[in-house]
């Protein structure tokens, strides 16, 4: 049977993006925990990331990334009509990061929700607002992907705390009568939910008794080894679907979970790596705030540009998958 063909009306029409001002770099990870920068770089590509202050929370963070946008492109907002914020570390999960986004910027009657797929929500956030621009009842969605990691982040243990940090992007989609969006591919293996969660009501997961102290546990080796046998996989079945080569992409946009990922799922799947955007160096592991990072500081550096062909692909906790195909609009 034919695959039904994918539709879209979504167009980017404006990006932005802050990160905090506290910068934890390897060498003062080096005091927190028995770890080396050569150790760091060598296994993950890390070298910096930012913190936010004691004060400083997700809304906060979302807050900044959509002024910088306002001062970026001049974005109206007061008729966005839905707003969707992904996220695993807000504030309060209810009320949600987005309801606080329509009070702080005096949105009209609109839709709010936040979504949770962990490192994977930006890329889901950015199907699910498609398909309510395809419903025609929406015109105008801001889409955020914004982290606190730091805040459910255990500095004891030198596994994991390396890896993450904090920051936020936001895209603002607007309906066109041709969509932006080429194709969409989702996958969930939550049999292997257990590697990687953060704990909240419950003490399993899967029959499994799990650490209950709120913050981020992973078995680094299975999500690494999950990570490099799923994306190769991913990538060729959306690539297939909708008609296109991996030689046909400009920019290959990989969550910015560790760089040995990256590099190995770039050899498998004979994208050069140099055709791939990351925020891992500068700003870690910030789950879904990094694929929006990434994209900001490519267009900062004015390496991404209008009409390229660019392949998102989200990907962690769930373990949920999420990429999607797209011409840059802006
Ligand atoms: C976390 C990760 C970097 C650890 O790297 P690794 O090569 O798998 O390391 P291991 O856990 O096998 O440990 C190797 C050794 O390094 C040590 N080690 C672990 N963390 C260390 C650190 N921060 N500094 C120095 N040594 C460290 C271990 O204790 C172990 O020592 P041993 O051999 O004496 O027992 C890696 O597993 C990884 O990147 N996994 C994917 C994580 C990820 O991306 N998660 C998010 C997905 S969205």
């Amino acid at each position: 049977m034919q695959e039904p063909q994918f539709m879209s009306h979504a167009t980017l029409t404006a990006f932005g993006a802050y990160v905090p001002e506290r910068v934890l770099s390897n060498a003062d990870m080096e005091q927190i925990v028995e770890t080396s920068d050569e150790w760091i770089v060598q296994r993950t590509g890390i070298h910096e990331r930012r913190i936010a202050a004691e004060d400083e929370y997700c809304s906060d963070l979302c807050f900044a990334a959509i002024r910088n946008m306002q001062a970026r492109y001049g974005s109206v907002l007061t008729d966005v009509d839905f707003i969707l914020v992904a996220t695993s570390s807000p504030d309060t999960f209810f009320p949600s990061m987005s309801a606080r986004i329509q009070a702080e910027f005096g949105i009209g009657a609109c839709g709010a929700a936040d979504i949770q797929a962990a490192c994977a929500g930006f890329v889901t956030a950015l199907q699910l607002a498609n398909g309510l621009l395809l419903t025609g009842v929406h015109r105008k969605i801001l889409v955020v992907g914004a982290e606190t990691l730091s805040k459910i982040t255990d500095y004891t243990d030198r596994t994991t705390c390396i890896l993450f940090g904090d920051g936020a992007g936001v895209a603002l989609l607007e309906r066109s009568d041709e969509g932006a969006f080429i194709g969409s591919y989702v996958s969930t293996s939550g049999e292997d939910s257990h590697q990687l969660y953060r704990s909240s009501l419950s003490s399993s997961i899967n029959g499994q008794p799990i650490t209950p102290n709120g913050k981020i546990i992973q078995n680094g080796r299975e999500v690494y080894k999950w990570a490099v046998s799923q994306l190769p996989k991913g990538i060729s079945a959306i690539m297939e679907r909708y008609g296109y080569d991996t030689a046909d992409l400009d920019w290959f946009v990989p969550h910015s979970a560790n760089m040995r990922i990256i590099d190995s799922v770039c050899e498998k799947t004979g994208i050069p790596v140099e055709k791939t955007l990351t925020s891992i160096a500068a700003y870690g592991n910030t789950s879904a705030a990094s694929i929006p990072l990434a994209l900001d500081l490519a267009m900062k550096e004015s390496r991404i540009k209008t009409g390229d062909l660019v392949l998102l692909y989200g990907f962690g906790g769930g373990l949920t998958e999420a990429a999607l195909l797209m011409r840059w609009t802006l």
